[in-house]
Formats: structure tokens, C-alpha cells, sequence
């Protein structure tokens, strides 16, 4: 009785803060969806959780600004059609938090040149645009380090080519909190559920992404012909020669977006005929189209909604921005009293 009188006292269990962020350069596609922002839906209902755009990092990388508003508005109305509530998680966008600005100065004080010159992606970068190699590019990982720590969050889902910026957030929180006294937990990635679904482009090369091939691409923003055209091509063979074979990767990619759009008797029917060795991939994939485009289709026309009800996406990023201000001011406080900046 005693315990149980205790539990029920105890205050709730606070929880666990998660947070990532998406630059707004292209069009998100069907690999986004499904390795990232189904993950984020399912989150919200067991994290506090902050998702955000980051804008401040395509100017690294994109200084022309004439679409970056559009594409903001995108990845906002698109995060909340595939499932994100804006009342459950902070949905904001970077640009709208001024502390996280102010963090990423003083964080900047406990980089190294060094060891910002040797991170991947930099080095990828000089490579890829010699003509601007500017300095917020050499900082990106401290603004990204900053974009977490504002939030003092500790489970940050990203995929393998942003673990390096990780790791650097936490030497960066951990030599903040050595010199000025204890204020951030360290940030570690953070893999929902075992299930994590590799989506790979149509072609056949390499994963689906915004800067590769188009046509071998769905994005969530494709119409319904888009979807079936670009099915259609997707990449297969003369079919299997012996029962049971092993599937070639492009087919299997094919038999992946089966199972993640298709009743799970249609997948069935296509795994026996494979091997069985009588498949026809040409009505998988008109089958395939199908289900995809009735997939795609809702999504897109919600984000379509959103998109064209200005004063909704106003509310939504508004809403967003004082909830992460929020917690972002009550952190800046912390880390202003521990470097003797609260005048
Ligand atoms: P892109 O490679 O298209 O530029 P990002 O690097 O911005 O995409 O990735 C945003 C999120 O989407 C990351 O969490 C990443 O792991 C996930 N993601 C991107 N492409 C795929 C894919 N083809 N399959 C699974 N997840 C993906
Ligand atoms: N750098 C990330 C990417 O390119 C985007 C990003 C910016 C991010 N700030 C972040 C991701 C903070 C997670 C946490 O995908």
C-alpha cells in the first residue's frame, strides 16, 4: 500500500528530449519518409520532441534565396501530412530561434580549427564548391552542435553520414561543461526501433536521395502519373532462373516498397511467383503504381492543403517557434550564468 501510495505521489517521469533537423535544399522523397519521418511519428507520442528546418545550414551551402522560403513552407506542410501534430512536438524552423545563434557563438570559442578542417563533410564540400568555401561551412558542426544543445537534447535520429557531427557535439558539450561547469547531457544518435529501411533509387544506384537522379526518385510532392512513370522504369531483369534465388538488389528494393505499400497478400503472390521463377515484373510493377500512387496521393494533397492555407502554416510555425524559444531560453540562461554573461 505504502509503495503504491509513493508511486502514485511521485511526479510524472520527464521525458526524454529528441531532436533533428532537415535542411530545406530539395523536394523530400520516399527514403526521407520512411528512414526518417515515420520514425519522428512514432516518437512523438513517447518523446518530447523537436523537429526543425534548418535553414541557417543551407546558406551554407545554397546562398541564392529565392526558393529556400518556399522549401521551407514545404518541409513544414509535408512533416505534419505524413503524421507529425504540431501540438505534440515542436515543429519550428531554426532561423525563428535567436538563442540558438548566440549558443553557437559561444561554442565556437571551444572549437579547433583543426578539427573543424579534418570533419568529412567540410572536406567533401571544399571539393564540391571551391569557389565558397566560406566560414559557416567550416562551422557547421558547431551550429548543428549548437541546434542540439539549445534544447539539451540527448537522442538525436540521424542517419550514419551525420554520426561525425555528433560525436563533435559532444566534445563540444563535454569541454563547455569541463571549463564552465556542468550544463549539457551528450547527445547520442538514436536508431527507433530495429527497423530502420533503406530505401534505394529506382535505378539501381545507390540509395534515393534529393541530389541524385530524379526520374529514379518519388518524392512526396510527385502526381499520380509522375509515380507510375517513374515505376514503370525502375530497373529489373529477365527474371529469376532457378527457384528461390537470391533477389539482385534493385529487385528487393522493389519487393521493399511492396511490403510498405501493398496488402500483404499482393507481396505474397509476387514472392511465390519469383520463386517460382514465373514473376512478370511488368504487372508487379503496374501493381506496385498502383499502391503507391494511392500511398502518395493523400500525403501530397494534405501538404498541398497546408501549403496553400498561409494562415494555418503561420500558426504551425508560430506555435513551433514559442515552444522551442521556450526551452531554449530557460537552457541560455543556464549557459550564461555558468560562463558569467547574466548581467
Ligand atoms: P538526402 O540524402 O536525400 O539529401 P538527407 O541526407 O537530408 O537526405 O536525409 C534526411 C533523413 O532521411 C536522414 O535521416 C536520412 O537517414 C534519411 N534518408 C535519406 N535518404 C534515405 C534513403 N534512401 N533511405 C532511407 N533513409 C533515407
Ligand atoms: N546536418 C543535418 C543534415 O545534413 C541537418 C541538421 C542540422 C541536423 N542540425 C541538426 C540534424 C541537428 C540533427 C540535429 O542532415
Amino acid at each position: 500500500m505504502l509503495h503504491r501510495a509513493l508511486f502514485l505521489s511521485s511526479p510524472p517521469m520527464q521525458k526524454e528530449v529528441v531532436l533533428s533537423g532537415i535542411r530545406p535544399t530539395g523536394f523530400l522523397h520516399l527514403g526521407n519518409y520512411f528512414g526518417a519521418m515515420r520514425n519522428y511519428v512514432r516518437m512523438q507520442e513517447e518523446y518530447n520532441c523537436y523537429f526543425f528546418v534548418a535553414n541557417w545550414h543551407s546558406l551554407t551551402t545554397h546562398p541564392d534565396t529565392k526558393e529556400l522560403q518556399n522549401s521551407v513552407y514545404r518541409v513544414i506542410a509535408e512533416n505534419v501530412a505524413c503524421g507529425l501534430d504540431p501540438e505534440k512536438v515542436a515543429l519550428y524552423v531554426q532561423s525563428d530561434v535567436p538563442e540558438i545563434a548566440e549558443l553557437y557563438l559561444y561554442l565556437n570559442m571551444l572549437a579547433y580549427k583543426g578539427e573543424l578542417e579534418k570533419t568529412t563533410t567540410f572536406k567533401e564540400k571544399v571539393r564540391l564548391q571551391p569557389e565558397n568555401v566560406n566560414a559557416g561551412l567550416l562551422t557547421y558542426p558547431v551550429l548543428m552542435a549548437a541546434d542540439i544543445l539549445i534544447h539539451r537534447a540527448v537522442k538525436v535520429p540521424v542517419g550514419k553520414d551525420q554520426e561525425q557531427h555528433l560525436e563533435m557535439a559532444r566534445n563540444f558539450a563535454e569541454r563547455f561543461n569541463h571549463r564552465y561547469g556542468e550544463v549539457f547531457p551528450a547527445p547520442q544518435a538514436f536508431n527507433f526501433g530495429s527497423e530502420l529501411v533503406k530505401i534505394m533509387s529506382l535505378d539501381g544506384n545507390g540509395k534515393m536521395s534529393k541530389s541524385e537522379n530524379q526520374m529514379a526518385t518519388i518524392y512526396l510532392a510527385d502526381e499520380d502519373d509522375a509515380v507510375r512513370k517513374k515505376i514503370m522504369k525502375a530497373k529489373t531483369d529477365s527474371g529469376p532462373t532457378e527457384p528461390n534465388a537470391v533477389k539482385p538488389d534493385y529487385i528487393e528494393n522493389l519487393f521493399t516498397l511492396m511490403k510498405i505499400t501493398s496488402s500483404a497478400d499482393t507481396v505474397a503472390k509476387f514472392e511465390h511467383d519469383f520463386n517460382n521463377c514465373v514473376i512478370r515484373y511488368g504487372d508487379m510493377k503496374k501493381q506496385l503504381a498502383e499502391d503507391m500512387v494511392n500511398f502518395i496521393r493523400p500525403i501530397r494533397e494534405k501538404a498541398a492543403d497546408i501549403q496553400n492555407n498561409k494562415e494555418l502554416l503561420a500558426k504551425i510555425i508560430q506555435q513551433g517557434a514559442e515552444k522551442a524559444r521556450a526551452s531554449a531560453s530557460a537552457t541560455l540562461q543556464q549557459v550564461r550564468k555558468a560562463i558569467n554573461m547574466n548581467y
